[in-house]
């Protein structure tokens, strides 16, 4: 089949590369003049894994094809799945002005029957309010809902491996369509009417934020009475109703999802007449995540005031270049509020609010204290008594319990992890 991504963001990129490899045509729209020229060299402007890979294949193939005018990108397409930024208005609310301005521009050129695709994370109600938009401009244009449920770091595998494929249609004739374009992967389809769709990823990822808030709010406090939450949580998981996904303790939920979605869900409930007090206190109870972390290094320090911290990870998890709303940055905000300086390394990310090391054993030179922030397996072969040999101090604050304590301890090092024992 013919298809078009208009938006070359991960989520477009990777929905773009992942149906030529399922042998369909794709054209991608993308507003950025530079990304196109870009990537049709095949030079992917975000670190995911496997993208390349995927998207050079394409290139070599002539299935994939990249241009800066979304009315070339959609001739000829069936399906055009729409990609677009939704970022998070002053309000908490999404803005949904990039996918309101491509429908409208879109929906005077399509050919009648092709299916529009929201696929970027949309309010609950998008679908309806387009599907009104398109009737009032006369376009022969339909709307389908297909929720993305890619993980920043594994969206190529989470594309290819899809555990289920939401396809919320008006018409079910529609959803058919845009489900025959995922046929080759042999993924569970489950169709429903468009707002379900929407509330379904909204659902998912506010649930996956409170279930691993809650892990949290127990590491805390096993902290408190002495228990080691790796086997509080391994034995809670035991438990097939529960099962050992989302409940690795760290310091709060960030990225580019989670945050916005969950506040944005709130929102939605605020309009719909709803108060989601549960989801209120999960962000509340997050929010204060980082702050947890930071009273804690003071205390293992003896004051912030003065101290230096060596920082491994700045990105909000392993396996991506991405710091948007990263714990980490918030950390290291509060550290230099309370008067002491940060230095950190990361094999991918760097934000201009934070020194930058070269190496893991440079971001510890002089420090009182090693904050271990992202779960980067790297970090777990650092020559540890060369860190020990740099720092000033000999603690190691391991907020995402990733080292092995001891390995630390035999380095020469104080080990405490989050939640675990202090030994
Ligand atoms: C999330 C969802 O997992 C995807 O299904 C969804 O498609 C995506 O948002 C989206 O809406 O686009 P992502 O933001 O890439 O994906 O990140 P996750 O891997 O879900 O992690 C989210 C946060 O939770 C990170 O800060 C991570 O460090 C934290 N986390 C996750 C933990 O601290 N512990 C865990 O056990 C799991």
């Amino acid at each position: 089949m013919r298809a078009a991504v208009i938006g070359a963001g991960y989520v477009g990129l990777v929905q773009a590369a992942g149906l030529t490899h399922l042998g369909h045509t794709v054209t991608v729209g993308e507003v950025d003049g530079e990304r196109v020229e870009r990537l049709r060299e095949g030079d992917i402007p975000i670190y995911e894994y496997g993208l390349e890979t995927l998207v050079t294949r394409a290139l070599g193939h002539g299935l994939l094809s990249f241009t800066d005018d979304n009315v070339e990108a959609v001739a000829g397409a069936e399906v055009v799945f729409l990609t677009l930024p939704t970022p998070q208005a002053p309000d908490g609310r999404a803005d949904v002005s990039y996918i309101d301005q491509v429908v409208d521009e879109l929906a005077p050129v399509v050919a009648e029957g092709t299916i529009l695709v929201t696929k970027s994370t949309v309010p609950v109600g998008t679908a309806e309010r387009l599907r009104r938009r398109l009737e009032e401009l006369g376009s022969g244009a339909r709307i389908v809902s297909n929720p993305e449920f890619l993980r920043e770091g594994t969206a190529v595998e989470d594309f290819l491996n899809a555990e289920r494929i939401v396809i919320g249609s008006f018409d079910r004739a529609d959803g058919e369509r845009v489900a025959a374009l995922y046929r080759g992967l042999g993924s569970r389809i489950l169709h429903t009417d468009p707002t379900s769709a929407e509330l379904i990823k909204y659902g998912a990822n506010a649930y996956l934020a409170a279930r691993l808030t809650f892990a949290n709010a127990l590491a805390n406090l096993a902290e408190h009475v002495g228990a080691d939450i790796l086997d509080v949580v391994e034995g809670i998981g035991l438990d097939r109703r529960i099962g050992p996904h989302f409940l690795r303790p760290g310091p709060g939920y960030g990225g580019s999802c989670f945050p916005k979605d969950t506040k944005a869900l709130v929102a939605i409930a605020e309009d719909a007449g709803y108060d989601f007090e549960l989801l209120r206190t999960v962000i509340e109870v997050n929010e204060q995540q980082p702050r947890i972390v930071v009273r804690r290094i003071d205390e293992l320090v003896g004051g912030l005031d003065g101290s230096v911290i060596g920082m491994w990870g700045v990105a909000f998890k392993a396996g991506t270049d991405d710091t948007r709303e990263s714990p980490a940055l918030a950390i290291a905000r509060l550290v230099r509020e309370g008067g002491g300086s940060i230095r950190a390394y990361d094999p991918e990310a760097s934000h201009p609010d934070v020194e930058m090391a070269v190496d893991p054993v440079d971001a510890v030179k002089g420090a009182d204290l090693l904050l271990v922030a992202t779960e980067w397996p790297e970090f777990m072969r650092v020559d540890l008594e060369q860190v020990a040999a740099v720092m000033r101090g000999s603690v190691v604050f391991d907020v995402r319990n990733l080292l092995d304590p001891e390995v630390v301890r035999a380095a020469g090092l104080r080990y405490h992890g989050w939640g675990r024992p202090r030994i």
